[in-house]
């Protein structure tokens, strides 16, 4: 009985701890239309501390973002993200190509800007094979925008809305979102009323409408170019926010099956006759023994030179011992060595040994009598 009590528990405390661990977050994508994730900072706000709301009190942290994909420093090439301000929510977006299939994980770092307080979280996106052939693609540019505030679901709703009023069908769908600062536009000045303007890229497998179809032609092309009165605009927008500029939207017709390249010619498969071969001549001979005596024998003989020059001075300029007594007097060598053996017998007489040592002599008395002996010779 208290067995099966025990291993209640021990189950019951194993399940708790994997419903405790926050799963990854997985989500599911086509190829070829847009995807986009955004990271809600009011869920993060429930991992930082203090946990729970206190006296009522909703905590707004700062937070920021760091996106990668998982053992890469950077996300995948398809995918991008962005933040206006630690403030406002983030976003990853993007459109994956055919060739991206797969299972991709984003790591999360999300950044408590108040308390530095850090939390991981892993995303999983499995891209899928394209779902919806969209031969027909158009796109427009919405000048009063920045990217973060077109895509949230909401507002996307709203210009496909607006361009569905345009094409005369509803079967839209978003194959690409980008900023203008992405494709070379200009940083808008920190005014208000200054925007950086945002790319909107729209497919559908019905054909253009009629008014669409103006955009390609050459009239609408001179009439943009000269700057003057735009005819034929047939854009509406429920909110002034999302109108499109006219002059920039351009239709993408991929109906239609590109020709292919003309294939190369071939020629005959011969190269043409160019006379016989005629080997290029031999360059003239060229005689290396200035050089070799200039680089070889002038600096052995220079060091041959040298070594006689110091072997003399050596062995014969030398004035050794044997003359150096020649030259001296008698006396003077005589004194020398007399002050030599009074400071040895000086030394033993410090040392230990002083019993050993005879009695100090009279040491002028030897000099006296060298004296005497070289003035009676
Ligand atoms: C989407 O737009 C970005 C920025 O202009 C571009 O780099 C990317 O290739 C586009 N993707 C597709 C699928 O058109």
């Amino acid at each position: 009985m208290a067995d099966k009590g025990s291993w209640a528990l021990a189950i019951t405390v194993c399940a708790a701890g994997f419903l405790s661990v926050r799963a990854d977050s997985i989500t599911e994508t086509p190829a070829g239309q847009l995807f986009v994730y955004e990271l809600h900072r009011e869920v993060f706000q429930s991992e930082f501390e203090p946990f729970h709301k206190v006296f009522g009190h909703i905590y707004n942290d700062p937070m920021v973002f760091k996106c990668n994909k998982e053992r890469f420093p950077d996300l995948p090439r398809w995918l991008r993200f962005t933040q206006r301000d630690p403030y406002e929510n983030g976003f990853l977006y993007g459109t994956p190509l055919p060739q991206d299939q797969g299972r991709n994980i984003i790591e999360i770092f999300v950044i408590n800007k108040r308390s530095y307080d850090t939390f991981k979280e892993r995303l999983v996106i499995n891209v899928g094979p394209a779902v919806k052939q969209m031969p027909y693609q158009a796109e427009f540019f919405i000048e009063l925008r920045e990217i973060e505030k077109v895509l949230p679901a909401a507002v996307q709703e709203e210009i496909r809305l607006d361009i569905q009023n345009l094409w005369g069908t509803g079967r839209l769908d978003f194959i690409n979102i980008s900023s203008a600062l992405d494709r070379g536009g200009r940083v808008p000045l920190p005014l208000p009323g200054h925007f950086e303007g945002v790319y909107v890229k729209l497919g559908s497998d019905r054909p253009f409408s009629k008014c669409m179809l103006r955009l390609d032609s050459a009239e609408h092309r001179s009439e943009c170019a000269s700057g003057g009165k735009i005819s034929g605009d047939c854009s509406t927008c429920s909110n002034p926010s999302n109108c499109i500029s006219w002059c920039r939207s351009a239709l993408l017709d991929l109906s239609k099956p590109v020709p292919p390249a003309p294939a190369p010619t071939a020629g005959p498969g011969v190269l043409p006759w160019a006379g016989e071969f005629s080997p290029p001549e031999s360059p003239p001979d060229r005689d290396f023994f200035p050089g070799y005596i200039v680089t070889i024998i002038v600096p052995l003989a220079l060091v041959l030179i040298f070594c006689l020059v110091l072997t003399y001075i050596m062995c014969c300029r030398r004035e050794g011992v044997l003359r150096r007594n020649a030259k001296t007097l008698d006396l003077q060598l005589y004194h020398h060595h007399t002050i030599q053996g009074n400071a040895s017998e000086l030394r033993r007489m410090a040392g230990g040994e002083r019993s050993t040592v005879d009695r100090p002599r009279q040491c002028l008395q030897p000099l006296l009598m060298a004296e005497q002996a070289m003035a009676q010779s």
